[in-house]
C-alpha cells in the first residue's frame, strides 16, 4: 500500500520530487486529466512534451499552465491518435528532437462518441483509445529505451468492466454499436496493452494502466442524459455503499497517473492496473477490476492483432 490514497492530489504525490532532466510526454494535453498532469510534473522541473491533435488548443493549454508555473519547460506536438500517419508523422519529428523518453503517458481518450470510423476505418474509441497509442508506443520503443528504467503510462478507466475486447469483431463489422460498449472495450485493450507490454519488455521498461478515479472533465461530451442515468445506475449497482459515483476533483483525478509516473513502488509492480495510487484489487466496485483482467492469452492475442491493424511489430 502507498502512503498516498483517494483523496491525494497530483501535487502531493510529487511532493518534494525533483524531475528535472526527465522528460515526460503526455497525450491529451489540451484539458483535463492530461493537462493537469503535464503542469503538475513541470512545476517539479521536468521536461514535459505535450501532445494534442489541436495545436491552438495545446498552445492555450500550455498557457495557462504557464500561467501557475511560469518556468515551465513545455514544448508542444501535433498528433492525431485517431490517425496512424499523423502518429508516424509525429514519432519521426521526435527521433530528431528528444534523444530520450524517460515516461510515456498514453492519456488522450473519447468517451460514448456516435459511431464513427478512425481515418484507418477502425472503430473510433478502439482506434485512439488502443491502437493510437499501440501504435505511438511502438514507433517511441527506441526513444524510451535511450532512458535508464522508462515508463509507460496507459490511461485505462473502471469503465473496462462493461466489456473485455471482442477479437472477434473488434471494429462492430457485426455488433450493433454502443458507444459504452465500445469504451468498455477500448479501456480493457488499455489494461491488456499496459500488462502485455510489461510481460514482453519488463527487464528494460515499466508499464501500468491507471484508472483516475471520476472526475467532471470534457470527456463526458458525448454522453447525453440517457448515458449519463445509466453510467450512474451502473454505478450505484455496483458500489457496495450503495453510494453510487463518487466524484473526484481534478487534482486528485490525475494523481494516480503521476503517481504511476514518478513512484518508487511502481518497480514492483510492474504490468498492474492502478487506482487512487494504489495497485487495484479485484472487486465489483469502481475502484476493483473485472474477472476479464489479467489474461495473458487475451493480452497477447490483443497484442498480435493490434500489431496487423497497425503494421507494426513490436
Ligand atoms: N474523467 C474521468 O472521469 C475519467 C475516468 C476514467 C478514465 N479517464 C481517462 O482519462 C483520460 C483523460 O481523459 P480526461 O477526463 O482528461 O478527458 P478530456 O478532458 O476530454 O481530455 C481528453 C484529451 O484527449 C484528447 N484526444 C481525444 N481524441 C484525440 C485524438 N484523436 N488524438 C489526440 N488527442 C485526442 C483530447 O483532445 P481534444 O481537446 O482535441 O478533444 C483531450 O486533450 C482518458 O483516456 C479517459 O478515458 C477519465
Amino acid at each position: 500500500m502507498s502512503s498516498f490514497s483517494r483523496e491525494s492530489t497530483a501535487e502531493e504525490v510529487v511532493r518534494g520530487l525533483d524531475l528535472s532532466g526527465q522528460v515526460i510526454m503526455i497525450t491529451g494535453t489540451t484539458s483535463g486529466l492530461g493537462e493537469e498532469s503535464a503542469r503538475v510534473l513541470a512545476a517539479r522541473g521536468a521536461q514535459v512534451a505535450m501532445l494534442a491533435r489541436d495545436p491552438q488548443k495545446n498552445r492555450e493549454a500550455a498557457d495557462r499552465i504557464r500561467s501557475s508555473v511560469p518556468d515551465a519547460d513545455l514544448s508542444m506536438h501535433q498528433v492525431d491518435l485517431s490517425n496512424l500517419a499523423s502518429v508516424a508523422r509525429f514519432a519521426s519529428e521526435a527521433a530528431d528532437e528528444f534523444s530520450r523518453i524517460d515516461v510515456l503517458m498514453n492519456n488522450a481518450g473519447v468517451m460514448c462518441c456516435p459511431f464513427d470510423r478512425t481515418a484507418d476505418g477502425f472503430e473510433m474509441q478502439f482506434g485512439t483509445n488502443h491502437l493510437g497509442h499501440f501504435a505511438h508506443t511502438a514507433r517511441l520503443l527506441p526513444l524510451l529505451l535511450q532512458a535508464d528504467k522508462p515508463r509507460v503510462v496507459t490511461l485505462s478507466s473502471g469503465g473496462h468492466r462493461i466489456s473485455d475486447v471482442d477479437l472477434d469483431d473488434p471494429n462492430f463489422e457485426h455488433t450493433p454499436y454502443d458507444p459504452w460498449l465500445a469504451y468498455g472495450r477500448s479501456k480493457s485493450a488499455n489494461v491488456h496493452f499496459a500488462a502485455e507490454l510489461a510481460r514482453r519488455f519488463g527487464d528494460q521498461m515499466l508499464s501500468v494502466s491507471v484508472h483516475p478515479g471520476a472526475i467532471p472533465t470534457k470527456l463526458g461530451r458525448h454522453m447525453t442524459k440517457e448515458m449519463l442515468e445509466g453510467m450512474r445506475a451502473r454505478a450505484k449497482a455496483s458500489s457496495s455503499s450503495g453510494q453510487g459515483l463518487q466524484m473526484k476533483s481534478l487534482e486528485s483525478g490525475a494523481a494516480t497517473q503521476v503517481w504511476a509516473a514518478t513512484s518508487p513502488e511502481i518497480a514492483e509492480n510492474n504490468g498492474t492496473y492502478l487506482a487512487d495510487c494504489n495497485v487495484a484489487e479485484p472487486g465489483t466496485g469502481e475502484i476493483g477490476y473485472a474477472p476479464h483482467i489479467y489474461n495473458p492469452p487475451t493480452e497477447a492475442a490483443l497484442w498480435e492483432l493490434s500489431e496487423r491493424f497497425v503494421d507494426l511489430s513490436f
